[in-house]
């Protein structure tokens, strides 16, 4: 009898490929947590077998205690947009605690960079979907290794995302060239291709030995944006500039239809104070990554995962890559989000 896995988040971007991967071969029976089976992408993954659906609110504890019941496996990819910072340090946390309860084998957390650490604390990194995971990632960092093992998947911003939020734009002064604008300078970031990403979390389940108490930092590539273009041009034969810009032009650009909209509506309703706006969010976010504070072990990464893809390019060949928007996650295409953004 194959031992089951419980997924939080496991409809989402991130969750959808890791649910894959732990399915793909009968070792591990998949329960995915969901406040709806009849999502479509609740639908998609109940038809693999070994995968089961579960209706619940992830973030509710009774529910959370009938999702436990002969689990002996966690992955947990809290979602920090939805709930914010205060709720996800406390699920965070809350979810290690249950996995001890149950006797739980092995804890996986999905986790971010505590951007605000690494920048000595300094207001202009302070970003509230980072920094709630980097603080749930220090609390498992401090518990022991037994008898439940713990494992940290720390990923970065999302490759596919090069069709959602970092997709390029006409030039309006030579609609031929597009455009890809951001405020992070000449700096190179990492980008993490999702399929990759779930054999990741599956290697971390499969090798306790060496993923006991190990935080792995994932990514594709760190890369800069004139590359990102120039490798656009190469794979697409179109023309492509990377666009230098300043935090409010960055904001100006129509990215996020509300830039000072609360980011965590969940907890609270929007009126929570401690609750961030996608400026606040963000402008922290890119002011991490543009005085690149934190680095990748690729050796590590080639030696885990050798057939893993290595650039921005590959992916973007792989996946035959247009620039054409289409939609990644779960929660924009929830509120028309992406439908409703014109730009
Ligand atoms: N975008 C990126 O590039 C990126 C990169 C790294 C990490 N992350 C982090 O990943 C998390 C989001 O996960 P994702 O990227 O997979 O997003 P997504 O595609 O939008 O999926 C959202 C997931 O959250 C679940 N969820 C549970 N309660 C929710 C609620 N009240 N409102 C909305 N969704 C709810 C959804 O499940 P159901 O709807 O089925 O209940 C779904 O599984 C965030 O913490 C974000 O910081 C994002």
């Amino acid at each position: 009898m194959p031992e089951t896995v419980l997924v939080i988040g496991g409809t989402g971007a991130q969750g959808v490929p890791v649910v894959k991967a732990l399915a793909s071969d009968g070792k591990y029976a998949v329960r995915v947590l969901t406040r709806s089976a009849s999502s479509p992408e609740a639908k998609e993954l109940a038809a693999i077998p070994g995968v089961t659906i579960f209706e619940g609110d992830s973030y509710y504890e009774p529910t959370l205690l009938k999702a436990f019941e002969g689990v002996s496996y966690l992955f947990a990819n809290t979602n920090g947009f939805a709930i914010g910072e205060k709720a996800e340090i406390y699920w965070g946390t809350r979810l290690y605690e249950l996995s001890r309860q149950f006797g739980l084998k092995h804890f996986l957390y999905a986790g971010l960079e505590y951007a605000s650490r690494l920048g000595n604390f300094n207001a202009k990194y302070r970003t509230g979907h980072l920094d709630g995971k980097g603080k749930v990632v220090d609390y498992i960092a401090a518990q022991p290794t037994e008898p439940m093992a713990w494992s940290v998947l720390t990923s970065c911003l999302y490759i596919e995302g090069l069709s959602e939020l970092l997709r390029p734009f006409p030039n309006p002064s030579d609609p031929e060239t597009m455009v890809f604008a951001l405020p992070i300078g000449n700096a190179k970031m990492p980008l993490i291709y999702l399929e990759d990403y779930g054999s990741y979390a599956r290697w971390l389940f499969d090798h306790p030995e060496r993923s006991n108490g190990l935080e792995l930092h994932v990514g594709t590539e760190d890369v800069a944006w004139r590359d990102v273009a120039a490798a656009f041009t190469e794979v697409t034969g179109k023309k492509a500039i990377y666009k230098d810009v300043t935090l409010d032009e960055y904001f100006s650009l129509g990215i996020f239809p509300e830039p000072d909209a609360i980011v965590g509506r969940s907890a609270g309703g929007g009126n929570d104070p401690t609750l961030f706006t996608f400026r606040q969010n963000f402008s922290g976010f890119w002011n991490t990554w543009k005085d690149e504070l934190t680095k990748r072990d690729y050796a590590l990464l080639d030696e885990i995962l050798p057939t893993r893809v290595k650039s921005v390019k590959e992916w973007m060949v792989k996946v035959g890559y247009t620039g054409e928007p289409s939609s990644v996650l779960k929660d924009y295409r929830d509120q028309g989000f992406f439908a409703n953004n014109k730009q």
